[in-house]
């Protein structure tokens, strides 16, 4: 075994002093505390707004509403998922004559209001989706012009979460925007967390200036969409890395980097790639959206989705984002600091060849583990719950990956 490589070294300079560096001021609307819980509709349903041919999966009322009743039977709400959220594709194309946005009225024949009326029943959230340029990315009506009436007309539905999304608009004027809609949600005086992808359509052009989005955003897209594959998590999983020396100051309670949904329970990932999604998403302090049918959906994706000690991880107290800190031997580290001085380690097997493989846990391999002197209790929560119990400095702790899998551990000082 190789020890941690130069870049690995310097990633986790780098990341030493940015842990000292406290975050930027959040948006101060009390929300956004924890990373975001629930669900939203894009990636597993996308625009699909033909209910005649596809009456169950079409943009509808009956969709929510019918999440939103798994989401309780399920045990979804009881492992912290909360927020049921609209995404695009859901308003009429027409304002109606006081120049509001209105639902489909074919597709949501009751309104916006009765169904939030529904998922608050429900002991739920509802989310929804609009676009601060001439339209949205689906073609629907944009809310250029129109900030503090759509954000009122939410507000007056009763809406908890807006994403609101960046397409058709001049990238120079994305601040501006962003920022204008901030201001036009609390003045409503309704408590809505916001969602941006601020970030993501200025990369192209400059460096977002992430102290500004954090005041305004309780979370930011910063990559392109996911979809339902290995390949799109092993991308937005490097851009993450590859920029987190911008990126993880940032993040913390109130504001968060938004790595977009978990796919896991649709079609695209084997079991281990799911599990590496969930594991890394807990580590990145990600909001946790996700985006697949629960109401059909398989045992293990949900008991992954489920697992208490994942979802713990995620909801850390403590609010910092954890960040890659070695890749050695094709295996990337990444490690997350936890309340209470403990460490969540995440493994990550690169290598799509072979059967599993070990990874050695020691100084070598990974600095950190300088937290297990005099001694240390170590856990595994993937791939399976194992407790590894008392380690120190010389122990010969051997952790096995599965290809594409990742193991999860939480380390705690004695
Ligand atoms: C953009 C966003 C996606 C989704 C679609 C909807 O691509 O990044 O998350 O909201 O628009 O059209």
């Amino acid at each position: 075994m190789k020890p941690v490589t130069k870049m690995g070294a310097v990633v986790l300079v780098l990341f030493t002093i940015g842990a000292f560096i406290s975050p930027v001021k959040s948006l101060d609307n009390g929300l956004a505390l924890k990373p975001t819980m629930g669900w939203l509709h894009w990636e597993r349903f996308m625009c699909n707004v033909d209910c005649d041919t596809d009456p169950n999966n079409c943009i509808s009322e009956n969709l929510y509403i019918q999440m939103a009743d798994v989401m309780v039977t399920e045990g979804w709400k009881e492992a912290g998922y909360e927020y049921v959220c609209i995404d695009d594709c859901w308003p009429s194309h027409q304002r109606d004559a006081k120049g509001r946005l209105q639902a489909d009225p074919k597709r949501f024949p009751r309104g916006i209001k009765k169904l939030a009326d529904y998922v608050h029943s429900k002991g739920l959230k509802l989310g929804i989706y609009a676009d601060l340029g001439t339209f949205t990315c689906g073609g629907f009506p944009g809310s250029m012009g129109y900030y503090d009436i759509d954000a009122q007309t939410f507000a007056d539905w009763g809406v908890d979460l807006l994403k609101f999304d960046g397409c058709y608009m001049k990238w120079t004027l994305l601040g501006e925007g962003y920022t204008n809609m901030s201001i036009a949600l609390n003045q409503t005086g309704r408590s809505i967390l916001y969602s941006c992808e601020w970030p993501l359509y200025e990369w192209p052009h400059h460096q977002p200036d992430y102290a500004a989005i954090r005041k305004a955003c309780n979370h930011w897209r910063n990559f392109a969409d996911v979809y339902d594959s290995w390949d799109s998590v092993k991308t937005i999983l490097d851009w993450t890395a590859d920029h987190q020396d911008v990126i993880v100051p940032a993040a913390g309670p109130g504001g968060w980097n938004d790595p977009d949904m978990l796919v896991i329970g649709n079609f695209g990932l084997s079991h281990a790639q799911q599990e590496s999604q969930m594991a890394l998403w807990a580590i990145m302090a990600s909001p946790l959206l996700m985006s697949n049918d629960l109401r059909d959906i398989c045992p293990r994706s949900k008991q992954l989705l489920q697992n208490t000690r994942i979802i713990a991880i995620s909801q850390d107290p403590l609010g910092r984002q954890g960040y890659r800190t070695a890749k050695v031997d094709s295996f990337e580290v990444w490690e997350r600091h936890l309340s209470g001085g403990r460490l969540a380690l995440a493994v990550m097997n690169k290598q799509e060849i072979g059967g599993p493989r070990g990874f050695p846990l020691t100084l070598a391999t990974l600095p950190s583990w300088k937290i297990c002197h005099p001694q240390c209790n170590v856990t595994q929560v993937l791939p399976s719950y194992k407790e590894l119990g008392v380690q120190t400095l010389l122990s010969k702790l051997v952790v096995v990956v599965n290809p594409s899998g990742t193991a999860l551990l939480t380390v705690t000082p004695i």
